[in-house]
C-alpha cells in the first residue's frame, strides 16, 4: 500500500475539509467489494482531488441551466481530477500501467461504465449521502438553489448500480430530501 498512503496524504494536505468524504469513500469501496485493489483505493480517495486547486468552486455549476449535472462540468470535473492523480502518481515512480487504471476510474467516478468504474461511483455517492447532504442544503441551495440540489442527490442515488449500495445510501437520501423541504 505504497502508492496509497502517499496520495492519501497528497489528499488529505490539498484538500483537508473534503477529506472526510474522500476517506469515507475508501472506507464504503471496501464494505461492498472487499477485494478492491491499490488502484481503485487510490482512486477512491483521489476521485475529487481537482476541487482542492480550483479557485471558484462554483465555475461551471452556477447560472447552468442543469446546475451541477452540467454535462461540461461533470466531464471536466471527471477528467481533470484523473489528470491531477496521474500525475502525482508519476511523479512518485508508478508503472504506467497502473497509473492508467487509476485514470481510466476516476475519469469515469461520475457516471460509471465498467463494473469497477461502478463500484467506484457507488461508493462516492455513500459516502455523499452520509457527509455532504447538509453542506448542500444549508450554503449550496441558499447559493445555487433549492431545486438544483434536489435534482443532484436524486441524479446521485438514482445512479447507483448495486443494490446493496442502494440500500446502504437510502436512509441518508430520503433524510436529505425530507430536510430540503423543510
Ligand atoms: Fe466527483
Ligand atoms: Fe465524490
Amino acid at each position: 500500500m505504497d502508492f496509497y498512503k502517499k496520495v492519501e496524504q497528497f489528499v488529505q494536505e490539498s484538500s483537508p475539509k473534503s477529506s472526510r468524504h474522500a476517506l469515507r469513500t475508501v472506507f464504503w469501496m471496501k464494505r461492498i467489494y472487499p477485494q478492491s485493489d491499490e488502484a481503485m483505493l487510490i482512486a477512491a480517495v483521489a476521485h475529487d482531488i481537482e476541487r482542492a486547486f480550483k479557485k471558484d468552486k462554483l465555475k461551471g455549476i452556477k447560472g447552468n441551466k442543469e446546475g451541477f449535472l452540467d454535462k461540461k462540468h461533470v466531464e471536466d470535473h471527471q477528467e481533470k481530477s484523473a489528470e491531477i492523480i496521474g500525475n502525482f502518481l508519476k511523479k512518485q515512480g508508478a508503472e504506467d500501467g497502473f497509473i492508467n487504471k487509476v485514470k481510466m476510474l476516476v475519469s469515469k467516478h461520475e457516471v460509471g461504465g465498467n463494473e469497477e468504474q461502478n463500484i467506484l461511483k457507488d461508493a462516492d455517492s455513500i459516502s455523499f449521502f452520509e457527509n455532504n447532504v447538509d453542506y448542500f442544503i444549508e450554503k449550496l441551495s441558499v447559493e445555487i438553489g433549492k431545486k438544483e440540489v434536489r435534482d443532484k442527490f436524486n441524479w446521485m442515488f438514482k445512479r447507483i448500480t448495486s443494490k446493496k449500495a442502494k440500500e446502504i445510501a437510502m436512509p441518508w437520501y430520503k433524510d436529505g430530501i425530507r430536510k430540503l423541504e423543510d
